[in-house]
């Protein structure tokens, strides 16, 4: 992979890089036909990474659809698909590795929640990006804490990358694309676009001047609850950084909420 990329930067051609976990979407597909925009060379990774599952059964059982994947991608001018092997990537193991972790901003809102999970992000992103030499690498604001940790990480450790952002992908119905919809039954699928619904009432409040932002975020945690969804957390926090939002500051609402087994996570500006 370095050696292909290397030879493109020979020819003063800009790679573009989207790295995923494969169960190809909407969502991805778009930051795929963004690259191409951006760039003379586009690289897609896949691979499910060990490092970033806090928990064994969700790793074990995200979705693998390889062939799926490789047709979706025959339609877009992909000059790559990187699949590296676990062995390949954690030779010395998943415990012993080297990490990378960006500390504070990994810590809170999906980090709490999830203990480890952006640790292991950020040591397989900074991987990736060593492997496949991207000028600019691609990422979807649906996970919109996830940007900003691999923004961090490529500041503070004066990675050469530009980092793009692409909106949300959404279905019809408002729900966010994610591999893990898949795992919705039929009655918790319709129950599931609830979670957009009570973003956007929040976001609406504060835009006809609801400041008190514990009350706005107590009533969306409330509403959640009431649709049946089991919330993790709603928080309205500074878009740049998730920190105490202050006034005049440009805000985001992140949310996470279980519905039955499956973990949906979701995010609007205001
Ligand atoms: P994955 O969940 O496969 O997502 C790959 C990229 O697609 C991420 O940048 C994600 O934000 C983006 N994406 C997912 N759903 C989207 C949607 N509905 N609209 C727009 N973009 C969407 O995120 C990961 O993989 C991993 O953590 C990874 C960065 C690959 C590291 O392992």
């Amino acid at each position: 992979m370095q050696a292909l990329s290397r030879e493109w930067r020979r020819k003063s051609q800009r790679t573009a890089f989207v790295p995923t976990m494969g169960n190809l979407h909407a969502g991805h597909l778009a930051l795929v036909g963004q690259a191409a925009i951006q760039a003379d060379r586009v690289v897609v990774s896949i691979f499910v990474n060990p490092l970033q599952f806090n928990e064994p059964t969700d790793f074990k059982n995200y979705p693998r659809t390889l062939d799926e994947d490789l047709q979706k991608l025959a339609d877009y001018p992909v000059d790559a698909i990187f699949l590296p092997t676990e062995a390949e990537l954690y030779p010395a193991g998943r415990e012993a590795t080297t990490i990378v972790e960006v500390p504070g901003l990994s810590d809170v809102l999906e980090g709490a929640s999830r203990p480890g999970h952006f640790r292991g992000v950020t040591t397989v992103v900074a991987k990736l990006f060593n492997c496949v030499l991207p000028d600019v690498a691609l990422f979807g604001e649906k996970d919109f804490q996830q940007l900003l940790v691999v923004r961090r990480m490529v500041a503070d450790l004066d990675m050469p990358i530009e980092i793009v952002s692409h909106p949300t992908l959404r279905e019809p119905d408002g729900l966010a694309m994610s591999s893990r919809n898949r795992r919705l039954n039929a009655e918790q699928r319709a129950r599931a676009p609830v979670l957009y619904q009570v973003l956007v009432r929040s976001r609406d409040r504060i835009r006809q001047g609801e400041a008190d932002f514990t009350v706005l975020e107590h009533q969306a945690g409330g509403d959640l609850s009431a649709a049946g969804l089991m919330p993790d957390y709603v928080a309205i926090r500074r878009a740049e950084d998730l920190a105490d939002p202050r006034p005049g500051d440009e805000l985001v609402i992140v949310a996470a909420a279980r519905l039955g087994k499956t973990r949906l996570i979701d995010n609007v500006r205001v």
